[in-house]
């Protein structure tokens, strides 16, 4: 670690509300990284989910769940994160590539137990900016410390709500606008008011020099509660007491992808099933389908 910002608000853990979705991707990744044929391998997901009480019992291996890939939650949707991790690994990677425009500096909104700091083989000279707030960041530096775990790249972790004023926080950090910076809001912008997507996404094309990039997810249902009844909601729900409809913001959405594209930005909207079809794995579409309206979105800031 290089340092660490101190403004923090909103210290809540791993243990309940939006941190505990931290956790259920954590176990996600376990199974992931365990089947024989894995898009993406993290070693140190399996310990978050053992250290934590509140993931006592969960899996952490396909033979742990007796349902098996029938399992709404730790097979489909276990595998929707799974190929999540393996499309965004690339991004990051592609993106800090000399001939991407070789950016150093990559931001992890809303990183949660994201260990890519660790298990990436990132160009030298890289510095990852980790935000989230404060109980979920200590949470992950007691698991990782206790592994005597090393990250590959400078990490900077940025305890902070993103509600409030982080980018203040990121800039006291060492983040310097006037590089090309490579930005990641992985599985976060639902959890946020309206208005705090508008404000992240307007905030990080300003801290965006031409040769930037950003990757993030939204969901572009009109009625989320459409899919109520899916299994992949209610199996979150009754195995695991996460009830994701309960923790997504139930406002209007903003059309980030769009917004960027009328400030100059380059974008590629896709489905997750796009990449299931381009790695031969992951989730298809069915009936009452909680994913029918993910979207991956990708952008690019054209250099002047
Ligand atoms: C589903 S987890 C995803 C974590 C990580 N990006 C990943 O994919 O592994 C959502 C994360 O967003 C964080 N988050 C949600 N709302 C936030 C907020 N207002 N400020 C900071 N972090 C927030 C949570 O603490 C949690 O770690």
């Amino acid at each position: 670690m290089v340092g660490t910002a101190h403004r923090s608000a909103g210290v809540e853990g791993v243990e309940g509300g939006v941190g505990l979705t931290a956790l259920m991707v954590a176990a996600a990744r376990a199974i992931e990284t365990h089947r024989h044929d894995s898009l993406a391998r993290d070693a140190f997901a399996e310990h978050f989910v053992l250290a934590a009480p509140a993931s006592a019992g969960w899996p952490i291996r396909m033979q742990q769940v007796p349902d098996g890939d029938a399992d709404p939650l730790w097979g489909r949707f276990a595998r929707y994160f799974g190929l999540r991790t393996r499309v965004l690994d690339d991004f990051l990677l592609r993106s800090v590539r000399a001939e991407a425009g070789g950016a150093r500096q990559v931001v992890l909104l809303g990183a949660g137990l994201d260990t890519r700091a660790f298990r990436l083989d990132w160009p030298s000279g890289c510095v990852i900016f980790e935000i989230d707030r404060e109980g979920v960041l200590a949470f992950k530096h007691q698991v990782l410390d206790g592994l005597s775990a090393t990250p590959k790249a400078a990490r900077v972790p940025i305890p902070i709500d993103l509600r409030a004023d982080w980018v203040g926080a990121l800039t006291d950090a060492g983040f310097d606008r006037a590089e090309p910076s490579v930005w990641l809001a992985e599985g976060l912008l639902f959890y946020l008011p309206g208005a705090s997507e508008k404000y992240l996404i307007d905030t990080v094309d300003l801290l965006s020099t031409g040769g930037s990039a950003l990757a993030f997810e939204v969901k572009l249902e009109k009625d989320l509660l459409a899919y109520r009844d899916s299994p992949l909601y209610t199996s979150t729900r009754d195995q695991i007491g996460i009830d994701l409809l309960n923790l997504f913001d139930g406002e209007p959405r903003p059309d980030s992808a769009g917004d960027l594209a009328d400030k100059g930005w380059s974008t590629s909207v896709h489905t997750p099933f796009d990449f299931t079809r381009r790695h031969g794995r992951g989730p298809l579409p069915e009936q009452n389908d909680a994913l029918e309206g993910n979207r991956w979105v990708f952008a690019n800031k054209p250099r002047p």
